[in-house]
């Protein structure tokens, strides 16, 4: 049976990643193309339906992104949401005028006509609006579905299976917004909507093991959700031919490196090789404070350090990462094909040194959906609710120099904090938390006497996906409490402070 799959072209949109995350949930695998996609690409795709995604731009400004033309032409249902509406409206024949404000915002919709797409919505709603360009006359044999105060607020050609909306059903101000979108996807796509993350995890192995015939693979492990769920699913496909690296690099949390080993042979029975390799990350770092030059340090030895195991095992053709689709995704595709792909930072360079194939059996999907996978594969509870880690550990949460004297410190820390945000049921719930050491020292009095010691700032953000973050409203006893166990456990602390920084413009890690 072949995959259902709803395109989604990105026009620009802030919410392209959004609309797809909701037709993903309908059950229905979703994929984001810029615009630009060439319709022969499209096509064989096989789409049950695309969506043309909103857009900042208006459809007469010089520049404004189109389509190819012959996406108009498909034979299966479209649906346009904001400016895609308005370049739908534009192109079958209608009148669209620019108009000089933008407008967005709640706004009810009134529904006119029983179209299928809005199928089991009461007759008012309120709704998510954005609009820019004003279709003045519809085209020809298209009817007005739905209406708001200000604004056409949804069109459609019930015949070709046409429709455009005016707002946004994809963001939460928009209740109904996953009805309609369910609508679109069962009553109009008619999709059978029978992709879960288990039918997900078959098919992954299936693929994995035609990809990697009989060849061997390795996959550098951090212990996070992401590399070992991909090298779980290759391990499914290839059993013993796929080794894991996983490195020690000086840098890790309290008896992180034993635990995580321990965790990855034996529940797992993944065939991971440990490398303590710490020393030739902090001998390399010493003196060094500059955030980037910490980085470039570390990233360089990695590579050395995981080429040199590689080699070791010998005859590996393919590299097992676990990349996700936010990181592969051209975020500004408006901006063209080749504009902007985050690279993948804690990877960065290995797969050109080495020679190697790439094997990314998660570049389709996003957080959420991993640690469901996870859960289909069993993987235990605790290492499917880990919080992310950075690459560079926490050389990047200690502020200037990295020696072990200010490891041991922040360790001791950051091993309280974890402690106190679990014991109040706030881990799994927060993107992030975790302790960071600063590199100055102030004046403190315990016990009558003075002291001149060590700050450590506490940070706790949510966020979806790592790009955008808000900083979490910890509870103040529980800030109290972390507060006091650190000064009074961890000798050379005497002042704890919190972060309440969002991001933009702050960043997660402090480095
Ligand atoms: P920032 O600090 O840029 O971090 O707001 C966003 C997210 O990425 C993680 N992060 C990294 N992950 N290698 C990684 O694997 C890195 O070099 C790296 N730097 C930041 C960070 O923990 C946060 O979740």
């Amino acid at each position: 049976m072949t995959q259902e799959t709803v395109l989604i072209l990105d026009f620009g949109s802030q919410y392209a990643q959004l609309i797809a995350r909701r037709i993903r949930e309908a059950g229905v695998y979703s994929e984001i193309l810029p615009f630009n996609t060439s319709w022969k690409e499209i096509e064989a795709r096989h789409p049950m339906g695309i969506v043309l995604s909103g857009g900042p731009d208006s459809v007469f400004a010089e520049g404004a992104p189109h389509p190819e033309k012959e996406l108009y032409d498909f034979q299966g249902p479209l649906l346009g949401i904001c400016y895609g509406m308005q370049l739908m409206a534009h192109h079958y024949g209608g009148k669209v005028s620019p108009s000089q404000n933008r407008e967005y915002g709640k706004a009810i919709l009134q529904i006119v006509d029983g179209s299928p797409l809005f199928q089991d919505l009461p007759k008012k709603t309120e709704v998510w609006m954005s609009h820019g360009d004003r279709i003045e006359t519809l085209p020809p044999d298209f009817v007005v579905i739905g209406r708001s105060e200000n604004a056409l607020a949804g069109m459609a050609h019930e015949d070709r299976k046409i429709y455009g909306i005016q707002f946004h059903p994809e963001v939460v101000h928009t209740p109904c917004g996953k009805q309609i979108l369910k609508n679109f996807l069962l009553e109009i796509c008619k999709c059978r909507a029978d992709w879960t993350m288990s039918s997900f995890a078959e098919s992954a192995v299936t693929e994995i093991s035609a990809q990697i015939g009989q060849s061997q693979a390795v996959c550098g492990l951090s212990g996070g959700v992401d590399s070992t769920v991909a090298a779980t699913l290759v391990d499914r496909a290839i059993g013993d031919r796929l080794t894991c690296i996983f490195v020690d690099n000086g840098l890790l949390r309290k008896n992180e490196f034993e635990e995580v080993l321990q965790e990855l042979q034996e529940k797992l029975s993944l065939n991971v090789v440990g490398v303590d390799a710490g020393r030739e990350f902090l001998e390399p770092l010493a003196g060094v404070e500059d955030p980037e030059a910490k980085r470039k340090i570390i990233g360089e030895q990695f590579i050395r350090v995981f080429e040199r195991e590689a080699k070791k095992l010998g005859g590996i053709q393919f590299l097992v990462q676990g990349t996700l689709y936010p990181d592969v995704i051209e975020s500004v595709s408006v901006l063209g094909p080749s504009a902007t792909i985050k690279s993948h930072h804690n990877v960065g360079g290995l797969p050109e040194k080495m020679n190697l194939s790439l094997v990314e059996p998660l570049k389709n999907l996003f957080k959420d959906e991993v640690r469901r996978v996870g859960q289909e594969l069993g993987l235990p509870e605790s290492l499917i609710q880990r919080q992310p880690f950075p690459g560079p550990g926490l050389s990047v949460r200690i502020i200037g120099e990295v020696t072990e004297a200010r490891l041991y410190t922040l360790r001791e820390a950051d091993k309280i904090v974890e402690q106190e945000i679990k014991g109040a049921d706030l881990y799994a719930k927060i993107w992030q938390s975790f302790a960071v050491l600063l590199p100055v020292k102030s004046v403190g009095v315990m016990g009558d006497e003075r002291t001149y010691e060590n700050v450590i700032a506490i940070r706790a953000v949510h966020s979806v996906d790592g790009m955008t973050a808000d900083w979490v409203p910890l509870p103040h006893e529980l800030l109290g409490r972390i507060s006091s166990r650190i000064v009074n456990e961890v000798r050379g602390v005497n002042r704890v402070v919190y972060d309440v920084s969002s991001k933009p413009p702050s960043t997660i890690e402090w480095e």
